[in-house]
């Protein structure tokens, strides 16, 4: 049996959420490209509707959806809207994040917001759109969780610094989505849906000098992300050549974990 037909994602129906912003834009060109028909959506329907409009001109079948992850009704018609047009899943990647909670002594509102989002909202993808794939036999959910999930904060990269005053919603989050990745793999894997995380390294964003300095020596490979580094595992983890891989959390961070 030849390999590399199984990584294919032609013929397959994905929805990339959060697709417009650092991380997502990079991740829909990618995907775009295999050939997919993608369903990129998020809360911003002028920047979605760009990048669907930028894809379609290099050929690419994309078409952009606005939903609010943390509010069921919307969740639930975003499903009701791509089954009519497109039917059942076969990928979802929660890619969306919302980050109201700007440093350690930001509001319990803030903090209650991110949750709203990053923690109800992450389990309503899986429920809505899980169970449907469930109900069909098959589906690939990738979750995009972060090293900051899976670590501490490193307080001395960022000394000397205005940006290193980091949000604790974020490391309850990011760390809570690896363990849901597990619950929903198990839940759902008797019915063939398979439930994995990539937790990436820093996406480089001209952040101060000092700061990508101190981050680049910390990985192994001394550079930090870009707009290609998190396509291809998103790829894989999706496509049929992933079809024994469930329940993982997979480190795309030049090694800075291992380290
Ligand atoms: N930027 C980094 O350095 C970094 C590092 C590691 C992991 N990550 C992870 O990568 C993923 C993408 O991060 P990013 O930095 O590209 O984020 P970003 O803030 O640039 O984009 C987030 C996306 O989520 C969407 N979104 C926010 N709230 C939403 C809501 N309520 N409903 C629907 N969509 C909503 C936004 O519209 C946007 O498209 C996240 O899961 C993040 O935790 C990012």
């Amino acid at each position: 049996m030849k390999a590399l037909p199984s990584f294919s994602l032609e013929n397959k129906v994905v929805l990339p959420a959060g697709a417009a912003g650092l991380y997502g834009r990079g991740l829909a060109a990618a995907l775009a490209g295999t050939g997919a028909t993608l369903i990129i959506a998020s809360r911003n329907a002028d920047k979605i509707d760009a990048v669907a409009k930028e894809e379609t001109a290099r050929g690419h079948r994309v078409f952009a959806e606005s939903f609010d992850q943390g509010d069921e009704a919307s969740v639930t018609a975003l499903r009701t809207r791509i089954e009519a047009r497109f039917g059942c899943l076969h990928g979802l990647v929660n890619n969306s994040v919302l980050r109201p909670m700007k440093g350690a002594n930001g509001t319990a509102a803030q903090f209650a917001e991110s949750m709203r989002v990053n923690a109800t909202g992450l389990m309503l993808m899986h429920r809505v759109f899980g169970q449907a794939m469930a109900d069909a036999g098959r589906g690939s959910i990738v979750n995009i969780g972060s090293i900051q999930g899976m670590i501490g904060p490193s307080y001395e990269l960022y000394e000397g610094t205005n940006i290193g005053d980091l949000p604790p919603d974020y490391f309850f989050h990011k760390g809570g989505m690896i363990n849901l990745t597990r619950f929903y793999a198990g839940l759902y894997g008797p019915r063939q849906v398979r439930v994995n995380c990539l937790a990436p390294g820093g996406f480089f964003n001209l952040q101060p000098e000092a700061f990508v300095k101190r981050y680049c020596e910390h990985t192994m490979l001394n550079r930090m992300a870009d707009s290609h580094d998190l396509g291809g595992a998103v790829i894989f983890l999706l496509s049929d050549a992933a079809a024994y891989i469930t329940g993982v959390n997979l480190p795309v961070d030049g090694g800075y974990t291992a380290k």
